[in-house]
């Protein structure tokens, strides 16, 4: 009997079109002989469609070879096992891993908190640091309707103005600094902000996208990536290094341009290398994560200090993507990868 295996991709986020992509080659490399698929799209909007090929899948305005599933509850209760290839808001943040737990079948990946943890960029700095993992310092503020609040370490909060924050900045952080929302993906919202009128104009960008906002100091040094995949038993793959054709990874040297270069292995002292494996895993566990992540940290020039910059829990998967590359690279295939993550989802 084959697996009956619900791939859903599309979804309500900035990364619609990247996750139809990761979900075009996972379906390609997925073994035809074991899983009955079950290609879901979910468009923008958030209606449910099935997808009618298995052979390619081409997301046109017209929704060619799709049909509208009215009741999704349903339709996903008949399934053995989900595999979400979703990326940011709405797909790797909790929300529809909790849909998943309310059908009571397995699924690929993290679980609600691990998820919306690992979305959340304050959230997830708030747990690495009790986990003792060095990464940045950073400043958290919060905003409401052109308000801006400042919480402190212990959450207390107080009202600032863009002077004073950006004045804290400078005495606190330094220049250069980067401004993020707390819940986005793909660097949208993201700026770097090498002085204060910068800065002040950063942050009203950033608070487009949400009303958690993130002020880090900025690491100048490599740009590391490594995977891991497991639940109990972690195992972390090679560090993988990227180049970003850009002054930083924004969302167009990821996804545009082409003169943006990854490196596998990364070019890091063998020692420094074992580290990040070793952290990755750690703060993977920090999540409670489940099944798989990509856990990305900085190097810093000279000094060779390791950061932690952030864990994805649904990383870029087509075939020429980080995660499935970095596993590639210490011999496991692209098709066993997707078997192993399966197995890992149906094991819990
Ligand atoms: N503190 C920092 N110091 C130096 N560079 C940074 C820092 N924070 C972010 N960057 C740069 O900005 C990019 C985007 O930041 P970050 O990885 O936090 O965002 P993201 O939107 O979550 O990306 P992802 O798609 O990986 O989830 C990084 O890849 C890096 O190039
Ligand atoms: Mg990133």
């Amino acid at each position: 009997m084959k697996t009956k295996l619900g791939l859903i991709f599309g979804g309500m986020s900035t990364e619609n079109e990247v996750s139809v992509m990761s979900a075009n080659s996972i379906l390609q490399n997925l073994n035809k002989d074991k899983y009955e698929i079950y290609p879901i799209y979910i468009t923008k909007e958030g209606d449910w469609y099935k997808y009618k090929k298995l052979d390619n899948i081409e997301i046109d305005q017209n929704l060619s070879n799709t049909e509208k599933i009215e009741n999704i509850i349903r339709y996903l209760q008949d399934l053995d096992v989900i595999f979400p290839v979703l990326h940011g808001a709405f797909g790797e943040d909790g929300t529809i891993q909790g849909l998943f737990e309310m059908t009571k079948k397995p699924y690929v990946g993290c679980g609600v908190l691990a998820s919306s943890v690992g979305m959340d960029k304050v959230y997830t700095k708030i747990i690495f640091n009790r986990a003792n993992i060095n990464q940045a310092r950073y400043i958290y503020l919060k905003n409401y309707k052109y308000k801006y609040i400042y919480v402190d370490e212990e959450f207390n909060e107080k009202d600032i103005t863009l002077d004073e924050i950006a004045d804290m900045v400078e005495n606190k952080l330094g220049f250069p600094v980067f401004t993020k929302p707390s819940n986005s993906g793909s660097s949208v919202g993201i700026n770097k902000a090498k002085n204060k009128e910068d800065l002040k104009e950063h942050i009203k960008y950033a608070s487009q996208f949400d009303s958690k906002i993130l002020i880090e100091e900025g690491i100048n040094g490599q740009e590391v990536e490594c995977a891991v995949l497991g639940n109990e038993k972690v195992v972390a793959s090679c560090v993988g290094e990227i180049k970003p054709a850009e002054e930083f990874y924004s969302y167009d040297a990821k996804y545009e341009d082409e003169n943006s270069k990854t490196l596998i292995p990364a070019n890091l002292d063998e020692k420094v290398s074992e580290e990040i494996r070793k952290l990755a895993v750690k703060a993977f566990k920090a999540i409670d994560g489940k099944g798989l992540s990509r856990v990305d940290f900085f190097v810093e020039k000279d000094t060779n200090k390791i950061y932690i910059n952030e864990i994805n829990t649904l990383p870029g998967f087509t075939k020429i993507s980080m995660y499935p590359k970095l596993f590639e690279q210490v011999g496991i295939k692209y098709s066993d990868l997707l078997d192993k993550l399966i197995e890992l989802a149906i094991s819990l």
